[in-house]
Parts: structure tokens; sequence; C-alpha cells
């Protein structure tokens, strides 16, 4: 597992209704690994579920990591702990920055973003205006109301900001049709709900296929179309919970206030390991061997395949 920085919530504030900021700084005083534009770090967050953000501003030596988090109420819990239990001085962990989405060196730049996908641009559009290279951002949302960042982005990108709303009316939608009509030299770094990116890989599509860039933090398919609901008997705390069919063992144990550890929530960490007193199980994760599969299961990702499982819990 990546090493573990221990960071304070040294400020939080609202950018938008459904939008916060907080801004991590190191607990131990010790510098922080730099992060370029596009770089993320991993979040424990407060439901124990791991969870990437973007960072806001890019630096060779940041004094602080700056993250915001859309409140998403339909999501598995991750960024909901940010926003309901998270306060000033709390500590968290994390783990260092990576990047996926990292910019090239190209002639010119057009950053396109939805929402809350306009952190990673943001801290784009701040290292192009940093190091003087011409770029354009569109950066869509459905109202100022919902939008992260304008004034300060209007401050930092001028005429090369264009901000539209929607309004939520899909009619009103964006039209980048003349940015793509022409297949140019400029690298596009898109970041945005579904939908946005879908349109972008659709207008696309003449493009040299290197010069278009996305940012997709996909989730791992935990839960899949076909699953059912399915009992876990806990066998130490005497109880009985039933799995639904879009849940997993270790939220719906959680969910029932037994502690539980876990780390990735995704199968391939170990943490959640858990021995498996009888069932007949669907293992979902990339960690156990073939060997391991009688008496352990994964409660982040696998399943029951029919009938109860009994768990040492
Ligand atoms: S939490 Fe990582 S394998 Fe389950």
């Amino acid at each position: 597992m990546t090493e573990r920085i221990e960071m304070s919530v040294a400020g939080i504030r609202d950018l938008t209704n459904e939008i916060k900021e907080f801004r991590l700084s190191s607990l131990s005083g010790m510098p922080l690994p730099a992060a370029d534009a596009g770089a993320h770090i991993t979040v424990e967050t407060p439901s124990g579920a791991m969870r990437r953000y973007s960072l806001i501003h890019p630096s060779e030596k940041p004094e602080d990591y700056t993250i915001a988090v859309k409140r998403e109420p339909d999501s598995r819990g991750g960024s909901l702990s940010m926003h309901a239990e998270l306060t000033e001085g709390d500590s968290i962990r994390i783990e260092p920055p990576q990047n996926d989405f990292a910019l090239t060196n190209a002639e010119g730049f057009l950053l396109i973003a939805g929402g809350i996908g306009i952190t990673p641009i943001y801290s784009m559009a701040q290292s192009l205006s940093a190091a003087n290279k011409p770029f354009q951002l569109i950066y869509c949302t459905r109202s100022p109301a919902h939008t992260a960042y304008g004034k300060a982005l209007k401050e930092l990108c001028g005429e090369a900001l264009t901000l539209h709303h929607d309004q939520g009316e899909p009619a009103n939608v964006y039209d980048f049709w003349d940015h793509f009509e022409k297949p140019g030299r400029e690298h596009v770094y898109c970041c945005g709900p579904s939908q946005l990116m879908d349109e972008v890989k659709a207008l696309s599509g003449h493009w040299p296929e290197e010069n278009i860039h996305f940012e997709e933090f996909k989730a791992v398919e935990i839960i899949r179309e076909d699953d059912q609901p399915f009992d876990v008997i806990l066998e130490q705390s005497n109880r009985k919970l039933t799995v639904p069919a879009d849940r997993t063992i270790l939220e719906t144990i959680r969910d029932a206030g037994i502690p539980t550890k876990s780390s990735c929530e995704s199968g391939t960490c170990g943490t959640c390991r858990t021995r498996l007193v009888s069932g007949d199980v669907d293992h979902r994760d990339m960690v156990l061997m073939e060997e391991e599969k009688e008496n352990n299961v994964m409660i982040c990702i696998s399943r029951a395949k029919t009938g109860d499982l009994i768990l040492d819990l």
C-alpha cells in the first residue's frame, strides 16, 4: 500500500451550495511532495472510503494541498462524509500526489471543464498562465450559483475564459463544434460529467488521438446491474444483515454501526480481508490466492453467489 501522509484540515470554505474547498497542511511540518497541474491526491475520507481529488494549485514546493469536493448525495458516502464530518483542525490521511492527466508540451491548449471537473482544469490554467502559454478555457456549469472559482478564473484568464451556463436545460448545452471542426495543433484537456466527455470524444474523433486528453475518475464496477440482495451472518456479533443489491457487504456492515477496516474499496489492497466461516462466495477481488478463497472474503467487493454468507465478525 502507498505510504500515507498525515494532514491537518487548515481551512474549509464553501465555493457553492454543493462544493466545499478543503485546505490540508502537513501535520508533521515535513515538506510536501510537488504537485504538477492535473495531479490528484487520494484522501481517506471520514467514511473510511478512499477518494481521488484533483489538486487546485500546482506547486513545486507546496505548503499545503487544496481540493474541492462536491457533495454527491447518490454517491457511496465519501463526499458526504467530507462535507458532514470534517471540521478545521481535524486530521486526515492522504496518499501523495499522482498525475494521470499531465500537460504536454503543446503549441496551444483548449481546456474544457464541466461542473466539479474544473478542479484539474483550474490548476492547468494557472500553470499555463504562469508559463505564458496560449490557452482557451471553456467552463460549463448550470448557473452562476453552481460555479466554483468563477471570479478567480475571470481574473486569471480574462478573455481566454468562456463561461457557459445551461440552466440544466439540455437544449442550452454549449456547442463545441466550432472548436473541433478543423483538427488543430493544440491539445485538448477535458474533465467533467460523462455527457460532456462523451460529447467531446464524439466531436474530436477526426483529431489525432494524442491531442485529446480526458480525466476520468472511473469508479470500479463494484456493483453490477444484475447483483442481488443476500444475507450475511456475523458470527461474533450475533447479527444477521441483508446486503441490498446496490450496496456492498462492507457498506452494509458499516451502516449497521459495526467498525470495519478498508482502504481501496475496490478489491485490490487486502485491508478488508475477513475470515469466511461458510458460504458460496462470488470472489471479485484481485488479492486472494486460489487456496485462500475457501476461508477468506474481501468484503468491499465480493458477494454471495447463492445463499447466506457467515463471517467471522
Ligand atoms: S478495502 Fe481494499 S481490498 Fe477491500
